[in-house]
């Protein structure tokens, strides 16, 4: 965390756990209430929304904006915090998953000014802090006084490859780091000392591999954005971050009256018998995703330009399209995106 981040966690300031998802459910046990009022940033990753309703939260979302490179708005927050009743938690998540965006320092800095000394606790979900493309990972938790009011989640199944393995941490101050342990000896015990001790091996030796295997996902992602960039009415941002390209199709399910959702079945199941392109809907992560696709970047590259040309294809078969969305009522897009 120091040599990396900048952080200055001891032993103590750190819990292992089977994986970062397992923090958004301790996070959400050890800081809301009935009635507290946590902010997410949308769209967002589609787990927060049950940790936060378990405990018995109130959810409040802010849109994250394609025009804003869909970084974090500190407006946003200061919003929240003057107009929820019960302001206690917020969830930032950078590198994003969907978008590919990339909170900047200036961002960060400013969103932990606001928050600073208040009973409102943050959680930074920082799965993808090996994958930025352009600038730099920043940590909330380098800001002052960040280690007692933030909790930072980190994973070995993105930057190792080991997501069947189940390892991660957080990182916290002592008293926090205390009681998520608790919570967590006291639901799953711990995390198999096999599985730590694979875990501390990635640590200690693959840095060079992990530098490798990261600079692979970032060629692929950079071909596969300019692929999709490329097909008429697909608009994909300057890769950032993550192995995630995000286009805005809002102008091709316009024109097709199909959802994001829709259209991302009608590439798996509905364009060929044969063929298929495996995507999500942006709605996949919240109302803000509406008019968008996510597409991964973790196949051959044979494999991405195929889907490409596939894609790109299938958008021009207005009566395949047309024929799906009869035969599929409930993906017919009944008001258009905003474009
Ligand atoms: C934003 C975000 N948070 C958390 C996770 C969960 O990661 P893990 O496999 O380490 O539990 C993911 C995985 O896709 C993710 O994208």
């Amino acid at each position: 965390m120091r040599r990396e981040h900048g952080i200055d966690a001891k032993p103590e300031n750190v819990v292992v756990g089977p994986g970062a998802k397992v923090f958004e459910l301790l996070f959400c046990e050890a800081f809301i209430n009935p009635g507290d009022d946590a902010l997410i940033f949308s769209p967002y990753f589609p787990t927060y929304i049950p940790n936060i309703q378990r405990r018995g939260g109130r959810i409040w979302t802010s849109d994250l904006k394609q025009s804003n490179a869909f970084r974090p708005e500190p407006a946003e927050v200061e919003r929240f915090l003057k107009t929820a009743p019960r302001p206690k938690a917020i969830f930032l998540n950078s590198p994003h998953n969907p978008t590919g965006s990339v909170a900047e320092e200036a961002d960060l800095k400013a969103i932990t000014d606001l928050i600073r000394g208040k009973d409102v606790a943050l959680l930074s979900d920082e799965p993808y802090d090996q994958m930025v493309w352009q600038g730099k990972h920043h940590s909330p938790l380098v800001q002052p006084g960040m280690m007692d009011q933030c909790v930072a989640a980190y994973t070995f199944s993105k930057s190792y490859s080991m997501s069947g393995w189940r390892a991660g941490f957080a990182v916290s101050s002592k008293p926090i780091i205390d009681r998520m342990g608790l919570l967590l000896n006291t639901s799953l015990s711990c995390v198999s000392p096999i599985v730590q001790l694979a875990a501390a091996a990635a640590l200690d030796n693959d840095e060079k591999p992990r530098g490798e295997q990261m600079r692979a996902f970032r060629d692929k992602l950079f071909m596969l954005i300019a692929g999709l960039n490329t097909i008429p009415g697909f608009k994909c941002l300057e890769p950032r971050s993550t192995f995630y390209a995000f286009p805005n199709v809002a102008e091709v399910c316009n024109r097709l009256q199909i959802t994001s959702h829709g259209l991302a079945l009608y590439f798996l199941e509905g364009a060929d018998e044969k063929f298929g392109v495996a995507c999500l809907g942006g709605e996949c992560f919240g109302p803000a995703g509406g008019g968008f696709l996510r597409f991964s970047c973790a196949e051959p590259d044979d494999k991405l330009q195929a889907a490409v040309a596939f894609v790109k294809q299938a958008i021009t078969q207005t009566d395949k399209v047309a024929a799906y969305v009869a035969a599929h009522p409930e993906h017919k897009l009944a008001t258009p995106y905003a474009t």
